[in-house]
C-alpha cells in the first residue's frame, strides 16, 4: 500500500495547527502592544505636569508635543486649568481599560480557535490511521495525547509564547523610556533583570520534578477511585469497603502532603524574588534621589522612572517561570507529533477502478500461499492456500488462536499481506490493488465481538445508510431473528443501546450485528463465530433463513460448532496457522482427522442434551 506520510518538525506541526487562526494571534499581539504603549504614556503626562506645569523646567518632549503645549497657552494656562490634565489622564486610563478588555477577548478567541483546530486535526488524522496502528497503540494513551498533551500544546502557543512576547515588549519599551530620561539610572535598574530571570529560571526548572510527582500521584488517586466505582460489586461482595477506604485515605494524605511541600517551596520563591525586587527599588530610590539632588534628574522624571521600573521588574519575574514551563512542552509536542506523523491508510495511485472491483468481488476468492505474522518471527498463518468458488459457502473450523479471525482481517485488508508472503485475489484481482473502501464495501463482516454504538438499535443496523427505510431494517432484523426482540422493547427500533440505554445480551448483540451486515447486501459475507452466543436452536433458525436470503453471495462461516458448518459446501480445518484438513462435511466426518474428533464429541454432547 502506498503511504503518504507527514514529517512535521516541531514548529512545522505548530504552524499547521495555527492554520486559520493566525490572524487572531496577530490581533492579540497588536492589542498587547497598544496596551503597553498606553501604560507607558501615562507616566509621561505626569512627568511633564510635575516638571513643566508645576515647576518651570523647559519642556523636554518631542517637538509636536511642545508646540501643542505652547499653542494652548503653555505652563501659565495649564496651571490655571489643572482639571484638563486630570481629564487627559482619565481618558487615557479609560482607553487603556478598553484595550485591556480587547486583549482578553482576542487572547481567548485565539486560544479557543487553536484548541478547536488541534482537536479537529488530531481526530481527522486518527480516523485515517490504519487498523494495525490502532491495535498497536493503547486507547488510554491515545486519549491522553489528545487531551492533556493537546492542552499543553495549546497553552504553549496561546499562553506561553504570547506571554514571552508581551514581557519582551514591556521590558524593551520601559527600558527605552527609562533610557531616554537617564541612562545611568537605567543601567542600575537593569542589573536586577538577569538576577531575577536567572533565579526564577533555576527555581522553576528544579521544581518541575515535584510537579511531575504531584501529577503522578493524582493519577494513582483517581485510579483507586475509578476502580472502586467500576468494581463496586466486588468491593461490597467481599466486604472490602474498610480496606479500600484506608487505601484511598493513605494515598490522599500522601498526595496532599506533596502539594503542601510544593506550596512551601513556591512561597519561598515568591518572597525571595519579592525581596530581590525590593532591593532593586530601594537602589533606584537612593540613586535617583542622589541624581535629583545633583541636578541630573528632575522630580518629574524621577516619578516617571519609578513607574517604569515597576513595569519592568514584575513581568521579569514571570519570564523565568514561563521559559521553564515552555521547555516542558517539547515532550507533549513530540507525543502529538507521533500521531500526526503516523502514516494514514492510503490507496495505490493506480488502484483498480471501483466498478471493476465490484465486478471482481462476484468471482472466486483465492488465498495463494499466504503467510502472516503480527510480530516478527511469530508466524500466525503459514502457507495458506484455498479457493472459494463464487456463490459457494466455505466453513472454517479451528480452535481458539488457530488464526481464523486473522484470515478474515487479511481478506478485509485491515492488515496487509506483506510483500513476498503470498497474495489474496478475488475474481482474479489482487486485493492489494483495490481501493480499501471498495473492498470493504463489498465484503460484509460480522465480527466475533460486535461493537454497537450508543445510538438507537435502528441506527446501529442502518449504519451504512441513515436514510434506510424502516421496512428494510426490519427485513434484515427478521432474517437475523432479532426483530421480535427489538419490537418487544418499549421504544422498539428507537431504543438506545449501551450505557445510557438498554444493555443487550451477547446473543442479542450478535444478531443485531448480523442484521446490520445483511443490510449491506454484499456479494461476500463473513460470519466470524458470530453465532457463538446464540443458542443452538436459534442458530439453526438463523442459518435456515440466511440460506434463503443469501442468494448468490459467497459465504465464509467460521465456527467452533460443527453443526453450524454442516451445510457448507467445503470445510477447511485450521490448526496453529496451518490447514490440516479440507473437504466436504461428509468426507471429513469419516476421515479420522480433527474434524471427526470434534464432530464426535459435539454430537455426543447434543445427544445427551436431547435425551
Ligand atoms: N493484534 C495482534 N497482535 C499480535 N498477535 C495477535 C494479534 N491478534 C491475534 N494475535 C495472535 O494471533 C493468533 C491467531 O489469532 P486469531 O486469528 O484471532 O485466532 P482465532 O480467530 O482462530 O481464535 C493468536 O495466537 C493470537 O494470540
Ligand atoms: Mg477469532
Amino acid at each position: 500500500m502506498k503511504q503518504q506520510q507527514n514529517t512535521y518538525s516541531r514548529y512545522g506541526m505548530l504552524g499547521h495547527f495555527l492554520n486559520g487562526c493566525k490572524r487572531f494571534f496577530i490581533y492579540t499581539i497588536i492589542v498587547s502592544f497598544l496596551v503597553t504603549v498606553f501604560e507607558m504614556l501615562i507616566p509621561q503626562v505626569i512627568r511633564q505636569t510635575v516638571d513643566s506645569v508645576l515647576s518651570d523646567e523647559k519642556m523636554n518632549a518631542p517637538a509636536f508635543v511642545v508646540r501643542l503645549f505652547e499653542d494652548m497657552g503653555g505652563a501659565a494656562y495649564f496651571r490655571e486649568h489643572l482639571h484638563i490634565i486630570a481629564i487627559i489622564v482619565m481618558a487615557m486610563a479609560l482607553m487603556l481599560a478598553v484595550l485591556i478588555y480587547l486583549r482578553g477577548l482576542t487572547a481567548s478567541v485565539s486560544a479557543e480557535r487553536l484548541q478547536q483546530n488541534i482537536r479537529e486535526d488530531l481526530f481527522a488524522h486518527i480516523e485515517r490511521l490504519p487498523f494495525s496502528w490502532h491495535q498497536e497503540n493503547k486507547t488510554g494513551d491515545i486519549i491522553q495525547r489528545c487531551t492533556s498533551d493537546a492542552e499543553r500544546v495549546r497553552t504553549f502557543i496561546s499562553d506561553q509564547m504570547i506571554s514571552i512576547l508581551r514581557i519582551m515588549i514591556m521590558v524593551v519599551m520601559s527600558l527605552s523610556f527609562m533610557a531616554s530620561m537617564n541612562l545611568k539610572l537605567t543601567l542600575i535598574a537593569m542589573i536586577a533583570v538577569p538576577v531575577v530571570v536567572g533565579y526564577s529560571l533555576r527555581f522553576h526548572s528544579s521544581i518541575g520534578k515535584s510537579f511531575e510527582k504531584c501529577d503522578e500521584n493524582e493519577g494513582i488517586l483517581s485510579t483507586i477511585a475509578q476502580e472502586n466505582l467500576t468494581g463496586v460489586r466486588v468491593v461490597r461482595a467481599f466486604g472490602r469497603e474498610e480496606f479500600e477506604r484506608e487505601r484511598f485515605e493513605k494515598q490522599n494524605v500522601y498526595y496532599t502532603g506533596l502539594w503542601v511541600d510544593l506550596m512551601k517551596l513556591l512561597s519561598l520563591f515568591w518572597s525571595v524574588s519579592d525581596f530581590i525586587g525590593g532591593i532593586q527599588i530601594l537602589l533606584i530610590l537612593v540613586m535617583g534621589s542622589v541624581f535629583c539632588v545633583n541636578g541630573e534628574l528632575t522630580a518629574g522624571e524621577f516619578i516617571a522612572f519609578l513607574s517604569y521600573n515597576g513595569m519592568l521588574i514584575w513581568p521579569v519575574r514571570q519570564l523565568g517561570r514561563v521559559i521553564s514551563e515552555m521547555s516542558k512542552a517539547g515532550v507533549s509536542i513530540d507525543r502529538i507529533r507521533y500521531i500526526m506523523n503516523s502514516a494514514p491508510e492510503e490507496d495505490k495511485a493506480d488502484a483498480v477502478p471501483t466498478e471493476e472491483t465490484e465486478k471482481a468481488l462476484r468471482g472466486d476468492i483465492v488465498f495463494d500461499h499466504v503467510s502472516f505474522a503480527y510480530e516478527k518471527d511469530q508466524e500466525v498463518l503459514s502457507d495458506i492456500s484455498f479457493t472459494i468458488p463464487a456463490g459457494s459457502t466455505l466453513g472454517i473450523l479451528g480452535s481458539t488462536g488457530s488464526g481464523k479471525s486473522t484470515l478474515m482481517l487479511l481478506l478485509n485488508r485491515l492488515y496487509d499481506v506483506p510483500e513476498g508472503s503470498g497474495k489474496i485475489t478475488i475474481g482474479g484481482v489482487d486485493i492489494a490493488d483495490m481501493k480499501a473502501q471498495d473492498l470493504r464495501n463489498n465484503i460484509g463482516m460480522v465480527l466475533q465481538e460486535p461493537f454497537l454504538f450508543s445510538r438507537t438499535v435502528g441506527e446501529n443496523i442502518a449504519i451504512r445508510n441513515r436514510e434506510m427505510p424502516l421496512e428494510e431494517i426490519r427485513d434484515a432484523a427478521r432474517i437475523a431473528c432479532v426483530d421480535r426482540t427489538i419490537t418487544d422493547f418499549k421504544n422498539g427500533y428507537d431504543t438506545i443501546v449501551g450505557e445510557r440505554g438498554v444493555t443487550l445480551s451477547g446473543g442479542q448483540k450478535q444478531r443485531t450485528a448480523i442484521a446490520r451486515m445483511l443490510t449491506q447486501k454484499a456479494p461476500v459475507m463473513v460470519f466470524d463465530d458470530s453465532l457463538s452466543a446464540v443458542d443452538a436452536e436459534t442458530d439453526a433458525m438463523i442459518r435456515a433463513q440466511l440460506k434463503e436470503s443469501l442468494g448468490s453471495s459467497t459465504v465464509i462461516l467460521i465456527s467452533h460448532r460443527v453443526t453450524t458448518l454442516m451445510q457448507a459446501d467445503k470445510i477447511i480445518v485450521l490448526d496453529k496457522g496451518r490447514i490440516v484438513e479440507e473437504g466436504t462435511p461428509k468426507e471429513l466426518q469419516t476421515a479420522g482427522g480433527l474434524y471427526q474428533k470434534i464432530y464426535d464429541i459435539q454430537l455426543s454432547f447434543s445427544e445427551e442434551e436431547a435425551s
